[in-house]
């Protein structure tokens, strides 16, 4: 299969849209949105990529497997899937005046999962044109994956995606 999946929660908000957007950037190249709550127990392996994204909302994060969010029952189900050799990417939507010291902090906790399970981390950007003091998702002076901040800055957003997934055309 030469479909790129793109999972992503929650529904109907910043993450929702934008995991949209990027779908119809990829144009010919054909992708799947899954809403990550529909999908538990899904079998990954024969898409040729897969692409995580969500938000990073304090204590209702992605490695809190104690909240219920739409990543719970997902995270604790990716811990058994063998993401070797799989190449995977992930953006996150974040608010970089209000958390700065915590921006897009679970892109960072997400590219661990998939490092974790055999993954292969793609899709990296590098800090130009973004405002913050801390996140967790900043390593070796990239993010590991694509911060997006829907709340300060929507007019960037269209802009970031075009050019993460130009980027991603070539990494995938
Ligand atoms: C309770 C709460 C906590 C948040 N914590 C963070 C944070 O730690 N870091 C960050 O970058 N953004 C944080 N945000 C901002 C959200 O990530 C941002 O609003 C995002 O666009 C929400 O996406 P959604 O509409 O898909 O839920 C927080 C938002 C809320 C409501």
């Amino acid at each position: 299969m030469n479909k790129i999946a793109i999972l992503y929660g929650p529904t109907g908000g910043n993450t929702e849209r934008a995991a949209r957007m990027i779908a119809g950037a990829f144009g010919e190249l054909s992708t799947e949105l899954i809403p990550v709550k529909e999908a538990g127990g899904k079998d990954l392996s024969p898409y040729l990529g897969i692409i995580f994204g969500g938000p990073t909302v304090g204590s209702n994060t992605w490695a809190d497997s104690n909240q219920r969010n739409d990543w719970d029952l997902f995270l604790t189900q990716l811990h058994k899937m063998n993401l070797h050799g799989k190449k995977c990417a992930v953006f996150g939507l974040g608010d970089h005046v209000s958390y700065s010291f915590y921006f897009v902090d679970d892109i960072g906790v997400m590219a661990d999962r998939i490092l974790e399970t055999g993954g292969t981390l793609i899709g990296s950007v590098g800090p130009e044109g973004y405002t913050f003091d801390e996140s967790k998702a900043f390593r070796d002076g990239k993010f590991a994956g694509l911060p997006l901040d829907e709340d300060n800055e929507p007019e960037k957003t269209e802009d970031r995606i075009n050019r993460w997934v130009e980027q991603l055309k070539k990494e995938f």
